[in-house]
């Protein structure tokens, strides 16, 4: 265990204070827990961070978030009129195209399977397994942009620099099209939505109830997005439905971009913070990290599919390269922790943390703001200003 430098006050809070459990893989208690349903319809988080008037205009004022909103302006894409919506889905013949394309991804061996209930499913069975799985992953998607669309909004009001409050209203609106298309996508081309997922849900309202504005940028931009950016990525590379390849990348366009804004506007602030307050920053990124990891678990996919929790943890435990492959979602935020300085600050905290997790390998990996060009070519606005 590492121990606290004189400056920092606080004491080092376990994992169960911190996520509510000891072991970081306790499967059982990822698949239990339960979120808030909300049966109005609506849900609510109390905003806890104050709005912020600033009287100095000068633009251009931090040049990179300058440069990054010029560019912003001129990305801009229609998610109705740059998508070819007349693409007829067949959502099983997709479940059976990706499973073949795949295989390694989409498809459960014999002994992961031996004891279950799967062994007892036929072909249908493990189709509507695909379908079930397509919906909850775009909804999911669906309702993280809506956090994004929410998050961004606030930073809008409380970031306190002029260029900084520019760009983040090009990200709402990148946002309010992400929310658009995805919804458009599982209305008219899959069969079935599903609510948020506990786990999501419980980090988007520590994201939104929080008063202080940078944790909104080190919750949405450099965890919930790098963490998007890799998913998109890798849906992307797998899918072989041609109308969610394209609406992906535009979107992964739009993304690398939000990334790169959270990098630019937090490195310089981090720098003025003092021991305890980036103690903070990395125990708000450590429970992120978590939440996002638990949530790839999909509990209510398997709930839906009357799959018991023992079965799923006999599943998982047999199957330790799917915990490698979501590690991989983790890519993009580790270089960007980095970078900000809060994997070696207050004594390396957080670099114990992410290799507890199996993360650590990619922190030389290129961080963001080095990458926001990097799908550029893929939107249409891009294209056509080039
Ligand atoms: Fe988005
Ligand atoms: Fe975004």
């Amino acid at each position: 265990m590492t121990t606290l430098d004189e400056n920092t006050t606080e004491q080092l809070r376990s994992n169960l204070d911190l996520i509510g459990r000891e072991k970081i893989n306790d499967l059982e208690a990822v698949l239990n827990f339960v979120g808030e349903y909300d049966a109005e319809g609506f849900h609510r988080v109390a905003d806890n961070c104050p709005a912020e008037f600033t009287w100095d205009y000068e633009k251009g004022a931090k040049p990179q978030l300058d440069r990054l909103y010029e560019k912003a302006k001129k990305a801009q894409w229609n998610g109705q009129t740059d998508l070819d919506w007349s693409i007829e889905v067949d959502q099983e013949r997709v479940v059976i195209a990706n499973a073949e394309a795949n295989p390694a991804q989409m498809q459960w061996d014999e002994a992961a399977m031996a004891g279950t209930v799967l062994e007892k499913w036929d072909e249908k069975r493990f189709l509507q397994f695909g379908v079930e799985n397509q919906n909850w992953l775009l909804s999911q998607f669906m309702h993280g942009e809506q956090g994004a669309l929410l998050c961004t909004a606030k930073i809008v009001e409380t970031v306190p620099w002029i260029d900084a409050k520019y760009y983040a209203a090009t990200q709402v609106m990148d946002e309010a099209r992400h929310v658009e298309v995805f919804s458009k996508y599982l209305d008219t081309k899959l069969s079935g939505h599903y609510p948020m997922n506990a786990h999501l849900g419980l980090l988007l309202d520590d994201i939104v109830g929080d008063s202080r504005w940078d944790m909104t940028y080190l919750g949405m931009q450099i965890m919930v997005e790098g963490l998007a950016l890799a998913a998109f990525g890798f849906i992307h590379m797998m899918t072989t439905e041609p109308l969610l390849k394209k609406l992906l990348r535009y979107v992964m366009a739009d993304e690398a971009r939000h990334v790169a804004f959270g990098v630019l506007s937090l490195q310089e602030y981090y720098k003025e913070l003092s021991a305890a307050e980036l103690r903070e920053r990395q125990e708000f990124a450590f429970e992120a990290a978590i939440r996002m990891k638990d949530r790839l678990v999909m509990q209510e996919v398997w709930e839906r599919m009357e799959v018991p929790t023992k079965d799923v943890i006999k599943l998982m435990e047999a199957a330790p390269e799917r915990d490698d492959f979501q590690i991989l979602l983790f890519s993009k935020i580790v270089p960007n922790l980095k970078k900000l300085g809060l994997l070696d600050a207050a004594d390396g905290w957080l670099r114990t943390k992410f290799t507890e997790m199996g993360a650590i390998a990619f922190e030389d990996l290129t961080d963001s703001t080095q990458d926001e060009d990097a799908f550029a070519d893929g939107s249409p606005a891009e294209r056509q200003v080039a």
